[in-house]
């Protein structure tokens, strides 16, 4: 087993309107993007609070690059890189002024400073913004400068809160491409949250799912959806709606554990792989012409929508059993 990157135990704060994280255990490991998922208020930025060390923990503990994020907040954020949800640019000044700005302040001396910001600019597809003021900048153009500044110390650990918010389509596509080369370079580790799962969940190898400052679900899409779900997802191409007669038939098969009719064919939850030749010939017996059969595996967004669905029945601190180890 690596030694995680991070690693929290009952990390907890609190606030005067209530309890924003109430006992948050996780890790990660080198190299992961780890996805702090869950809705508006759900406690995520204050995860990355704590975790980088500008927030004091009521209770729990943390150990971030090996160090404690509270006490040693410094020595840490010289290591570490933050995009914050409003990307925190200073408006007055030039991309590439906010740049050398911050670089001068991380300590790299002049000469150093501006060199490094250009070749930031240049990756991130801004270099030829470089001389223009930040007040004019779209959303798309402020993520890619702030993402850069977060950069410009080359940080061993990445948080992005949001960093996909507000973003058309084509601005989203281009920011997950660019926080994935960043999270498969040198083993860089980045913590990613958001509320909003697209495309910005696909990156992750981990999830994390938080409502009202409890962690609901952590592992592995597939992990969890193991959990969730007994065997796997078969998708039948009919070409046409099934008849009430078929769906009753294919249910009443002792490896299929639910079928739900499709417009053009059916979606059975089987118990294994073995279940579809199984599934397809009975549709063959039935008199039906079968086009396909897919086995799906669920998607973190379908992972996600279920855990908050069964959180929801449990209230905000119902455990689902298996699903935070
Ligand atoms: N500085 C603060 N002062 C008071 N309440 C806060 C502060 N930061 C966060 N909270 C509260 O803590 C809860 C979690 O907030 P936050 O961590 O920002 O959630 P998320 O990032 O998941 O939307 C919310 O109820 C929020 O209002
Ligand atoms: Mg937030």
């Amino acid at each position: 087993m690596v030694d995680p990157v991070l690693a929290c135990e009952g990390l907890t704060r609190r606030f005067p309107s209530g309890t924003a994280l109430d006992g948050l255990t996780l890790d990660a490991r080198p190299g992961e993007v780890l996805a702090l998922l869950g809705p508006n208020g759900a406690g995520k930025t204050t995860t990355m609070r704590l975790l980088n060390g500008v927030l004091e923990p009521d209770a729990g503990t943390a150990s971030v690059l090996g160090l404690d994020p509270w006490r040693q907040g410094e020595e840490l954020r010289a290591r570490t890189g933050v995009l914050t949800e409003n990307a925190g640019l200073d408006e007055r000044l030039t991309a590439l002024e906010n740049l050398t700005f911050v670089a001068r302040i991380r300590g790299l001396d002049a000469a150093a400073a501006r060199p490094r910001a250009m070749e930031l600019l240049e990756r991130f597809g801004m270099a030829h913004r470089a001389d223009v003021r930040v007040q004019g900048f779209s959303t798309g153009q402020r993520k890619r400068v702030a993402l850069a500044r977060a950069l410009l110390h080359d940080p061993e650990l990445l948080f992005l809160d949001e960093p996909t918010s507000g973003l058309d389509p084509v601005a989203t596509r281009d920011v997950v491409e660019l926080i994935g080369s960043l999270a498969a370079e040198q083993g860089r580790t980045v913590v990613l949250c958001t509320h909003f799962l697209g495309e910005a969940g696909r990156l992750a190898s981990r999830m994390a799912v938080l409502f009202s400052g409890h962690l609901h679900a952590f592992g592995t899409p597939a992990e969890l959806a193991g959990e969730l779900w007994t065997g796997i997802e078969v998708r039948i191409d009919l070409g046409r709606p099934p008849s009430d007669q078929l769906l009753a038939t294919m249910g009443a098969l002792t490896s299929v554990v639910q079928c739900v009719p499709l417009d053009h064919g059916l979606l059975a939850r089987v118990t294994d792989r073995d279940a579809v030749p199984t599934l397809v010939s009975a549709c063959v017996e039935a008199g039906e012409r079968v086009f396909a059969a897919e086995p799906r595996q669920p998607s973190l967004e379908d992972v996600y929508f279920e855990i908050e669905a069964r959180s929801a029945r449990l209230g905000p601190t119902g455990d689902l059993p298996g699903l935070t180890r």
